[in-house]
């Protein structure tokens, strides 16, 4: 039995939909069942369902041996885990956005929730810029003056369209990542490498 720690949201839709295409369905069909529960238990794999930022936690600390998270979630804070592989889905960006008109260099105040790369970012750019933190809704800032602009998770670009902001620059491409507790990995290789077999990753 291995536990997969899974992040609810959207790369949780993206999850069942690669499961789908792969002929996955003893796995896709009662990982969407509608209702509440935080874990389920599908042919000797036990998923648990965690906020994305949590997931590399539970895996770090042994409750999880797999997870399957964004690679933003682990560039923005480091994980003592293994980054075992790429994942053909959730591919998304992060990207600066703001009101039409602004540029990229006349930006003073930042609103994100990705303050760690946002801050090796601007360094990099030599551009001094105060950084606020946000936890979600982030493109309210600049509506609203909390900031010029954001730095935040673009997917389909409709969230930026429908308020009237416009991306200046991609700072990371980002997709899942297939992530392993250090011990798990070796002690539990069998199966382990049996579900990364069944998902394709091997
Ligand atoms: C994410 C992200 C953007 C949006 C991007 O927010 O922070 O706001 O999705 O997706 P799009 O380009 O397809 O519109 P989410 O909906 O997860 O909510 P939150 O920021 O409040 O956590
Ligand atoms: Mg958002």
């Amino acid at each position: 039995m291995i536990t997969v720690a899974l992040s609810k949201g959207r790369l949780f839709k993206d999850f069942i939909k690669f499961l789908q295409t792969k002929g996955l369905d003893y796995y896709a069909a009662p990982l969407q069942e509608e209702g509440r529960y935080l874990f389920r238990e599908i042919n000797q794999v036990k998923f648990i369902f965690a906020k994305g930022a949590d997931v590399p936690t539970y895996v770090e600390q042994g409750i999880a041996d797999l997870g399957i998270v964004g690679l933003d979630t682990i560039t923005e804070n480091r994980f003592n885990v293994l980054n075992v592989s790429q994942l053909p889905f959730g591919e998304c960006r992060l990207a600066i956005a703001g009101p039409p008109g602004l540029t990229e260099k006349e930006l003073k105040v930042v609103a994100t929730s990705f303050t760690n790369i946002s801050q090796q970012y601007f360094n990099q750019q030599r551009q001094d810029v105060r950084l606020i933190h946000l936890k979600g809704s982030v493109e309210l800032a600049p509506i609203l003056g909390l900031a010029d602009a954001i730095v935040d998770v673009v997917q389909t670009g409709t969230t930026l369209k429908e308020n009237n902001l416009q991306e200046y620059r991609t700072i990371m491409d980002i997709q899942a990542r297939l992530i392993a507790n250090k011990q798990a990995f070796y002690l539990k290789e069998h199966d382990v490498y049996q579900f990364m077999q069944e998902i394709g990753v091997v």
